[in-house]
């Protein structure tokens, strides 16, 4: 049966960088409704224009666009094994139509990364990001990148126009109100699982990895 790992989680909680993880372990491509967003607003497609202003100001896409986004992406032959989502869903409404959309033909795993706040602002306003190949950095890690390029393909890194301190706080406050209750969904479908993200990436993908093997 083809399968979904579903990662939740706050802002900066680590969903973008054990996503990649589990796609070099599993195969199962990685689809980041954030990095879909990003792409749209780089190429300044009508629907990226739209979407940056609302992601500056940290706030949420609408549930039907976002929808139309994974049923287009899902649909393609590398996600015929499954897919890992990163972003997505992030309400309620979300989550439903994901439901409707699979209608029981994929086994859902979601797993939900906890971190303390103070870390997740950390994180985020320390993180870098490669403009050429998407690679993750950040500041306060080691070894961190000195000289602002991407040590696996030259690429500058620059920072999200969304992880200034203004916009993180809105972000997390969007999270717990819109994407908390999305936690409660899955945990009343025995679809849930909590991980410690907290601690080293690699430790974290074990944790990640030992309730993926479970299923
Ligand atoms: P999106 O891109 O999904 O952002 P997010 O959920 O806020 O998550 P982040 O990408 O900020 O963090 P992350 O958990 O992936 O952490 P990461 O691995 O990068 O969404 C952006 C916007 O798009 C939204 O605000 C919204 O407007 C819109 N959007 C997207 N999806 C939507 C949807 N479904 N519906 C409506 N709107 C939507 O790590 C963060 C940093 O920490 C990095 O620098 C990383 O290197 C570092 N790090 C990671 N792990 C560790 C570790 N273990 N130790 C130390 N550092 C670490």
């Amino acid at each position: 049966m083809k399968r979904a790992v579903i990662l939740l989680g706050p802002p900066g909680a680590g969903k973008g960088t054990q996503a990649k993880k589990l796609e070099a372990k599993y195969g199962l491509p990685q689809i980041s409704t954030g990095d879909i967003l990003r792409e749209e607003a780089r190429k300044g497609s009508e629907l990226g224009k739209k979407a940056q202003a609302i992601m500056d100001r940290g706030e949420l896409v609408s549930d039907q666009i976002m929808m139309d986004i994974i049923r287009e992406r899902v649909a393609l032959p590398d996600c015929a094994r499954g897919f890992i989502l990163d972003g997505f869903p992030r309400t309620v409404r979300q989550a439903e139509m994901l439901d409707r959309m699979l209608n029981g033909s994929v086994r859902l795993q979601a797993i939900h990364l906890l971190l303390d706040e103070e870390t997740l602002v950390r994180r985020l306003s320390g993180r870098r990001q490669c403009a050429r190949c998407a690679r993750l950095y950040n500041v306060y890690a080691s070894p961190s990148p000195s000289d602002g390029r991407c040590q696996a393909c030259g690429g500058t890194l620059v920072q999200r126009s969304d992880d200034r301190e203004d916009v993180v706080r809105t972000r997390l406050e969007v999270h717990r109100r819109q994407t908390e209750p999305v936690i409660q969904y899955y945990q009343s479908r025995s679809h849930l699982k909590h991980v410690d993200g907290d601690g080293d990436a690699d430790e974290i993908f074990r944790r990640i990895a030992a309730v993926v093997e479970a299923v």
